[in-house]
């Protein structure tokens, strides 16, 4: 996939890039899939069940798979319709206006980047466990942000930086090695089921519900995280063979799919660990390493290494590319476009991009980065959704491959579902939240009004 060639957004959204078509629908849900499972299931779960929901987390992935489903269904209207190069803030773009644009082309930065720090703190974590496995132990200062109990995260900082060297030569997630990791993943999941299901105790499953129903909204409100990352496929339009048909079922069938996983994959590890034990750095795998299960233990963590590593790749990709977009379009300053004429990557953007995520990573731990991400990404899914509902009412002449069914009532469903999300959301995330968007809105106000293309084009 050759991310940085892209057309104007909200021009001719129809018109040839030049890119090959070349993916179907199959590719597109491997692709979905291959962005979505992450972090989310293999860490996040843990932590959720711990500290959130107990055993009814089973229960918060419905409710954040719910929120998604709107939501996304929400997003194949808009790909099939809008097109272009995808993700909201080019819908946003065409659809609602510069100022919306750059609002959810700002929280989607939020989304993209923090997610690869999220991730990298995640990779971390099964990393250092294959290390232990293999006889080396790195002092525990070195595995962690100071309030996690360490210094610094160094694994996850080092992530970031080998894959920011790999974008900025030119390495590209094709769709091949895309799929080879997709079979890596869901081949790690499907041992992990087998494993759990000789070795349920329905006991750990009680109580139920040990923080009743607000301990399930918040623990979706954290594994919400988990599906992050179906957007992606909607920024494949340009290289899908039916993108008006296959989009929507990409998105769909990928969120349909990874749904089922995480209900099985929560049910099995809350039901074979008592849950207040699943708050550690790699759950999935120590959960089957105290039940003596060793070669599983060590499948289930090359599986979630190499599983967190396309994931960070595919939202590093991800962030690079709202920053490349948004500087085309003048909202940001021209050197953010600037393709290196040696590697042909813009460099400027990964590295960057690079510094801002690993220190992140470093630095803080991988549940408040995680509710930071989700808020942003809660955020741009809420104006997605309204903006079918604009669209339709704005232009109900458009041509619409794909349309939500009984809509104005599923967006508004995305929206309801996804404020319910937000504002389960601790405090302290709100208050980051909102100090990156009112730091957005000075800078669009200070420089990017004045310098997008549009005020140029509107210039005497
Ligand atoms: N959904 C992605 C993950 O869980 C972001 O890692």
């Amino acid at each position: 996939m050759d991310l940085f060639r892209t057309k104007t957004i909200g021009a001719d959204v129809h018109g040839d890039t030049g890119l090959h078509r070349t993916l179907g629908a199959g590719d597109l849900i491997l692709l979905g899939i291959g962005a979505i499972i992450g972090a989310g299931v293999f860490v996040l779960t843990g932590v959720a069940a711990a500290t959130q929901a107990g055993p009814a987390l089973v229960l918060s992935f419905v409710l954040a798979g719910l929120a998604c489903v709107f939501a996304g269904l929400s997003y194949a209207e808009l790909a099939a319709a809008v097109g272009g190069c995808g993700s909201a803030y080019g819908y946003a773009y065409a659809t609602l206006g510069e100022i919306v644009a750059w609002i959810i082309g700002w929280a989607l930065m939020l989304e993209y980047g923090m997610a690869v720090s999220a991730v990298a703190v995640g990779w971390s974590g099964y990393f250092n466990n294959a290390l232990t496995a293999g006889g080396i132990d790195l002092p525990d200062a070195l595995l962690a942000a100071p309030n996690a109990g360490g210094v610094v995260n160094l694994p996850a900082m080092a992530i970031i930086l080998l894959l920011g060297a790999l974008l900025a030569i030119g390495v590209k997630n094709s769709a091949r090695f895309n799929a080879a990791i997709v079979f890596i993943k869901l081949t790690a999941i499907t041992i992990f089921i087998v494993i759990a299901l000789g070795n349920v105790e329905p006991d750990n499953w009680r109580p139920f519900m040990p923080f009743g129903w607000q301990g399930i909204v918040n623990g979706a409100a954290l594994i919400f995280f988990a599906y992050i990352g179906f957007d992606a496929v909607s920024t494949a339009a340009e290289e899908a063979r039916h993108p008006q048909r296959d989009m929507p079922i990409g998105i769909i069938a990928s969120l349909a799919i990874c749904t089922i996983v995480y209900m099985i994959v929560a049910a099995l590890l809350t039901g074979i660990a008592p849950y207040p034990t699943l708050n550690t750095p790699s759950p999935v795998s120590e959960a089957l390493l105290n039940l003596g299960y060793q070669w599983g233990a060590a499948v289930v963590a090359a599986g979630a290494i190499a599983g967190l590593t396309s994931v960070m790749l595919v939202m590093y990709y991800g962030q690079t590319r709202v920053l490349f977009a948004m500087s085309r379009d003048g909202l940001l300053p021209e050197r953010f476009a600037t393709v290196n004429p040696r590697t042909r990557t813009p460099t400027f953007v990964i590295i960057l991009t690079g510094i801002i995520t690993a220190t992140v990573a470093g630095f803080a731990p991988i549940g408040a980065i995680a509710q930071l991400v989700n808020i942003g990404t809660l955020f741009a899914f809420v104006i997605v959704c309204v903006g079918v509902i604009v669209l339709r009412r704005k232009r109900p002449d458009l041509h619409r491959p794909f349309r939500v069914p009984f809509s104005p009532v599923v967006p508004l469903l995305g929206v309801a579902f996804c404020l319910y999300l937000m504002i389960s959301l601790p405090a302290v995330t709100w208050f980051y939240f909102l100090l990156w968007m009112a730091f957005g809105l000075i800078i669009y106000g200070g420089y990017s009004a004045r310098s997008s293309r549009r005020a140029g084009l509107s210039a005497p």
